[in-house]
């Protein structure tokens, strides 16, 4: 035989083979796309016990779909389907059942219900609004089996009073259906709802209840709302309270149903008409909300918004979510877009828009000298000119532009929450937590630059559902997200997952930062740590983790903290991982400081598969690149059995530990000795190395005549017969004509397998 002759043994040849087989089997992995827009840096799965989560539920509750914290933060009041619930939340760990209330929609209207809906599934109690009324009461609403409800819960030491038989009507505050929207918040004893005001969900309303002012509507016949109106929140401010709503667009037209987001507005002090107007808003103006990024579709369909409490110096902002009405490629986009309180209040003192009604064209209202104002919050109630006015000049001809902060596509942002966190630098660093359509929250940080990145990805929920609502506890550090099956704890950041200072500072979380006296990633509780390493700004570990004086600079930091000793195995496939930490670094492999042997050597899934030969010990290192920086993840010195490698001066005095491999055995007498097996694919390889063994041997000890058979009776399939085209033939071949077949597998199984491989 010739294999002697290149220095090869035919154990090293098979194993090579054998490698390179498999390099051939192993697909390449393509990168999971993310979608346009940043990426999460780091991404767990529902039960990554990294970000475990607590969840609160009990048998025989769900739709756990209204949230309220309690002024102390000590107490989460939750509206589940047919009952009222308050969980203590003082203690981290799973909320704990302080009681709960049962509020089921009445035997008769549940019946009545089930006459109109053939869907009885809707026709349960689901609670739409949950408010703090006064220090002894909160104030809730249900759908009540289509037929809204409202009632009054007396409070006793944070635990709920049963509901005595007083149930109010709650038409205008609490939707009939309990798959439309709603909103709802109390001001000054005051409830201000949006919602749909019939059993159709035709009719949507604006409304004011409660307290000692007259109760308040929008005026239908009006049509100051579009039929579809659908709100998604409610902020109130110091004069006026803000309703923010999607809606068909009248004022464009466009062949096709066109959304658009709005805000509105009402006067607090309003009190509705004298002789017009009468027990409706005097005040009630809407104007367009913006949120687009040149080169995307316009952001149009709002899914919530919130206020940031304003104890920041700034002027306050509202920040919302919106997604597109339209899909690219069968994936929904999203926005998350920032609104000036001043720029919204400057577009309610702009000009109006006007509907001229023979053309049912919106122009410009130039000329409006009335005084007051229509529409401010001095009009009085009896000024009928201005009234007059109101009825048709409720839109604004200005929009509201937001200023996009998150633009990420195939992700359908629901809901959002935000908080600003003071990092180590002095700043208040706006943090955003977006829950999604498929049960995942991000969080979100916004850099000096005005643009978000994500730092993290966490499933919430096990099955993918939409996250409904997002309930930030500051005090308590945590977030609680309310799904269909209970109630999750999300605390705010688990910095024990970066286990470096690398690591801590290039995840750039606000709430997290190093301490070197203990090297531990730590939870930043008081902003007065002046040895503790975080930044924010740059993410430069170079700058932040360096030991010496501090200087900003990007050179790689060669030295591994430890080396994983490996001991290489002959004619073995050895398995090196490498933990990808971070979704936005690039890894590499290096060897000795240079390239891999190319021969014996492959990457595959992050790790490195290495085929010991002659001159292949020595040190591996995955290195990875983030931000600029370069870093070895894991460093390696694979030893071999035979001869020991002197060790590489530089990497004295670092330390050492032995570690086992996933290693894979070829040859040593048996055929093939998979000793561990990490791929479905070496079933494959066995499989195939088996075949072209049996192959060989029956070369090996066929007689020279049986080959030159075998030989024959392959020409004869290649020729084509007579009457028929070549291609035809080939097929002819491959069909299990017994003479064909024992021909393939004689002389062909290296090239069938070429082919079927590649
Ligand atoms: C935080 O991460 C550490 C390290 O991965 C883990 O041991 C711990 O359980 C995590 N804690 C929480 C509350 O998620
Ligand atoms: C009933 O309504 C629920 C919730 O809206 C929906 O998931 C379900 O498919 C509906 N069932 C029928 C029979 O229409
Ligand atoms: C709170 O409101 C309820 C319902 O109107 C009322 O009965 C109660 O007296 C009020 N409590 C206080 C402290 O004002
Ligand atoms: C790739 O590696 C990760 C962890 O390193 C593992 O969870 C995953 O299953 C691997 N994928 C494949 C296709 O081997």
């Amino acid at each position: 035989m010739a294999l002697p002759a290149l220095g090869l043994d035919p154990w090293s040849l098979l194993g090579l083979f054998f490698f390179q087989l498999l390099l051939l089997l192993l697909s390449p992995l393509t990168a999971e796309s993310g979608g346009q827009g940043p990426m999460p840096r780091v991404k767990y799965y529902a039960g990554d016990g990294r970000r475990a989560l607590s969840f609160f539920h009990k048998k025989g509750l769900q739709d756990f779909d209204t949230l309220l914290l309690s002024g102390d933060e000590n107490t989460l009041y939750v509206g589940a389907r047919e009952a009222i619930l308050a969980l203590n939340i003082e203690d981290p760990g799973v909320p704990k059942l302080r009681n709960m209330i049962p509020w089921p929609a009445s035997d008769k209207k549940k019946s009545e219900c089930a006459f109109k809906k053939s869907n009885e599934t809707q026709c349960f109690n689901f609670i739409r609004v949950l408010v703090s009324f006064n220090a002894t009461h909160l104030y809730a609403c249900g759908t009540f089996a289509f037929s809204p409800a409202c009632t009054f819960i007396g409070l006793q030491d944070s635990n709920l009073i049963p509901i005595s038989d007083k149930v109010m009507e709650g038409k205008g505050q609490s939707p009939f259906d309990p798959a439309h929207k709603n909103t709802a918040v109390l001001v000054d004893g005051m409830l201000y709802s949006g919602t749909m005001n019939n059993f159709l969900g035709s009719e949507p309303i604006l409304m004011r209840t409660l307290g000692s002012q007259p109760v308040l509507k929008t005026d239908t016949f009006l049509r100051w709302l579009h039929p579809d109106a659908s709100f998604v929140a409610a902020i109130p401010s110091t004069e006026v309270v803000y309703f923010f709503f999607e809606e068909t667009a009248s004022e464009f037209e466009f062949f096709e149903k066109l959304h658009t987001s709005r805000v509105a507005r009402v006067c607090k002090n309003d009190v509705g008409g004298e002789k017009l107007l009468q027990k409706k808003w005097t005040t009630f103006l809407k104007a367009q909300l913006l949120c687009t990024q040149p080169g995307q579709l316009p952001f149009n369909v709002i899914r919530h918004a919130v206020l940031l409490p304003a104890d920041s110096p700034s002027v306050p902002h509202i920040y919302a979510v919106f997604t597109s009405q339209w899909q690219v490629g069968g994936t929904r986009s999203s926005a998350v877009c920032a609104f000036s309180l001043v720029d919204i209040e400057n577009v309610f003192k702009g000009k109006y828009k006007e509907l001229n009604k023979e053309t049912s064209r919106w122009t410009t209202y130039s000329d409006s000298e009335i005084t007051p104002r229509p529409g401010s919050c001095s009009v009085g109630p009896s000024s009928d000119k201005v009234l007059t006015f109101m009825k048709d000049h409720f839109l604004m001809d200005k929009q509201v532009v937001g200023t996009p902060l998150l633009v990420k596509s195939g992700v359908e942002y629901t809901q959002l929450a935000v908080e600003t966190a003071p990092g180590l630098d002095g700043h208040d660093h706006l943090v955003m937590y977006l829950g999604t359509s498929t049960g995942s929250l991000h969080k979100a940080v916004v850099s000096g630059d005005g643009d978000a990145y994500l730092v993290e990805e966490i499933q919430l929920f096990p099955d993918p559902e939409p996250v409904r609502n997002l309930q930030l506890a500051p005090t308590q550090g945590a977030l609680f997200a309310g799904s269909s099956g209970g109630v999750w704890r999300v605390p705010r950041a688990n910095c024990s997952v970066y286990e470096s200072c690398v690591d801590c500072v290039l995840a750039r979380d606000p709430h997290c930062a190093w301490d070197p006296e203990s090297q531990i990633c730590r939870l930043l509780s008081a902003p007065n740590l002046n040895s503790w390493k975080q930044d924010m700004e740059r993410g430069n570990p170079g700058w932040a983790c360096a030991n010496g004086p501090m200087g900003r600079s990007h050179r790689p930091q060669s030295r591994p903290q430890i080396i994983k000793e490996v001991l290489a195995v002959p004619n073995s496939i050895l398995e090196l991982p490498c933990p990808h930490l971070s979704a936005l670094a690039s890894y590499h492999w290096s060897h000795s400081q240079a390239a891999l042997p190319e021969a014996s050597s492959a990457v595959y899934n992050g790790s490195l598969l290495l085929l010991p030969r002659d001159g292949v010990g020595g040190l591996y290192q995955c290195v990875a690149t983030e931000n600029g920086f370069s870093y070895p993840v894991v460093s390696y010195w694979v030893d071999s059995e035979e001869q020991a490698l002197a060790l590489d001066p530089e990497l004295a005095g670092i330390p050492r530990e032995r570690v086992e491999v996933p290693l894979t055995r070829v040859g040593g007498g048996a055929a093939v000795a998979v000793q561990r097996s990490y791929w479905p694919h070496f079933l494959v390889v066995t499989v195939l190395l088996a075949l072209v063994l049996s192959g060989a041997l029956i070369v090996l000890l066929a007689s020279p005549l049986g080959a030159l058979r075998a030989r024959g009776k392959v020409q004869g399939c290649g020729s084509p017969p007579p009457g028929e085209k070549a291609p035809l033939s080939r097929e002819q071949c491959l069909q299990p004509h017994k003479d064909c077949r024992t021909s393939v597998s004689d002389t062909d199984a290296d090239s069938r397998l070429g082919t079927e491989v590649a």
